[in-house]
């Protein structure tokens, strides 16, 4: 029997904000398929709370009319869908209100495991989380699951951290990165520790350099008003693209638990090493997009969008280069990008192996450097490139790839991030979500970059919305003699 259906007791999922985009977006969608595939419990209840003033009625008439949307059209039958809808119920509250939580209260099952999603801007996780416990809500069972951006800086990452440690374990807390939740990024662990090939050439010498790009065609949104506070350095860098690298970089774990994992993340962010202001100059590069075309359609530049001050100086795109100090990955150097608007929606690392030390084929036309292109989405796939030689009388070599194609390699149902990550918050697996001292050092690294981009008054270099990002980010890698894979 699934271990979630034998756990005893009933289970509530309570989502705050729940009236807001990423519970339309993407919570209830993947709680439908959780559904919908046998995976909750049958008297698992989904509360969602928001400030609308509405009916469980109202409530279910504007999931119904959002939801659907983004779930994937053969997945959806609307007796499953009206199946689903049964298990939600809607709290009118103030989620600052402690006495609004009688409200709460009334509608949580009693005993229950109750997993509580705090989907709502971090300056309220303080108070959610002091208010939940003043209604006598968590009990030793209870889950938080903390939705990211976890603060805008250390401090204030570290006082939600502090602040939320005071009504929950650390073994109760969920900080969840929806990366650690995809397929891919999840088969990287196994591409690297399930398989005996790679693993003795990870390291320096054999690898020159790394690059992990998650490049994005769509624009800001509706999201000027937390987006324009934030930038991509603190919406994607922060935390995606650096728990990326953690998993590209980290020694092998002694074992899956999520402290053995959570501990060789760490040691690789511990290892960043500190950029200096010479370095944060030479080292990154800041982009805004310009009107310009995406996916075959003029698009406005990022300053024009809705919610954007007219002068807004936020990076919409990010290009770095980072280096691990210790002995594994010295002067490795590791690129970093990200950006909306970019021409692709490609997210992908590759792991550039170091030139053959002597080559008995002469010209430099035989010359490519082994490649391995691990693509997260929108392909699933890992490709390594070879050189073989052409056919013909001489002996001319030329690169192709060796592929798999992931979505291909298994029948298997593949389920989103966010199904996943819940799934793992009801089952108590802590291994895809950050630990309180893995997101502090992560912001230990970013920090002193956000706050040299400031000192130095830098404006962000511009980019045509539909291109790959300021031309800088191209001499970034052509100074090392490298370029960008699309470039190559
Ligand atoms: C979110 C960011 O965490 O990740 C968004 O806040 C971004 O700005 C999104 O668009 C990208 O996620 P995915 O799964 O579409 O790559």
């Amino acid at each position: 029997m699934n271990s979630i259906l034998s756990q005893a007791g009933s289970q509530d999922i309570v989502i705050f904000g729940g009236v807001g985009d990423l519970s339309f977006r993407k919570l209830l969608p993947a709680l439908y398929m959780a559904h919908l595939h046998d995976k909750l419990q049958a008297d698992t209840r989904i509360v969602a709370i928001g400030r609308q003033p509405w009916s469980r009625d109202e409530y279910l008439s504007f999931i119904d009319s959002h939801s659907p949307a983004f779930i994937e059209k053969n997945a959806f039958s609307s007796n499953d869908w009206q199946g689903f809808l049964s298990r939600l119920t809607y709290v009118s509250m103030d989620v600052t209100s402690l006495a609004d939580y009688a409200k709460l209260k009334e509608v949580c099952a009693q005993p229950a495991l109750r997993v509580f999603y705090l989907a709502t801007a971090p300056s309220l996780f303080t108070q959610i989380c002091a208010n939940l416990s003043g209604a006598g809500l968590i009990d030793a069972q209870a889950r938080v699951v903390l939705e990211k951006p976890l603060g805008t800086d250390l401090a204030s990452a570290r006082a939600i951290n502090t602040d939320v440690a005071r009504y929950f374990d650390e073994q109760q807390i969920y900080r969840i990165d929806h990366y650690l939740g995809k397929e891919t990024v999840q088969n990287l662990m196994v591409l690297r520790f399930g398989n005996a090939i790679f693993e003795p050439l990870w390291r320096a010498p054999y690898i020159k350099s790394v690059q992990i790009t998650v490049a994005e065609t769509v624009g800001v949104g509706s999201r000027a008003g937390f987006y324009d506070g934030a930038g991509a350095m603190r919406d994607m860098v922060q935390n995606h693209l650096l728990q990326l690298l953690c998993i590209v970089a980290m020694e092998p774990p002694i074992s899956l638990d999520a402290d053995d994992v959570r501990d060789e993340k760490l040691k690789v962010l511990r290892s960043l090493r500190k950029m200096d202001a010479a370095d944060i100059k030479r080292d990154t590069v800041r982009g805004q997009y310009t009107a310009g075309a995406s996916e075959g359609a003029a698009v406005k530049g990022y300053k024009e969008e809705d919610n954007v001050p007219a002068d807004s100086r936020t990076e919409t795109f990010v290009a770095l280069r980072a280096e691990i100090n210790n002995a594994r990955w010295a002067n490795v150097p590791f690129f970093l990008r990200t950006g909306k608007r970019m021409q692709k929606r490609q997210s992908e690392i590759i792991i550039e192996f170091a030139d053959q030390p002597f080559s008995i084929f002469g010209s430099s036309a035989n010359q490519h450097p082994n490649r391995l292109i691990i693509s997260l989405q929108p392909e699933e796939s890992i490709q390594l490139e070879m050189m073989v030689k052409e056919p013909g009388t001489g002996m001319t070599l030329h690169p192709v790839k060796l592929g798999l194609d992931l979505q291909q390699s298994s029948d298997k149902r593949r389920a989103e991030a966010y199904e996943r990550l819940l799934m793992d918050v009801i089952k108590g697996r802590l291994t895809h979500f950050m630990r309180r001292d893995e997101l502090e050092a992560a912001w230990m690294w970013v920090e002193p970059i956000l706050n040299a981009w400031q000192a130095q008054d830098d404006k962000p270099k511009e980019y045509s919305a539909g291109s790959w990002g300021p031309a800088a980010s191209s001499a970034l890698m052509a100074r090392e003699d490298l370029s960008w894979f699309e470039e190559s």
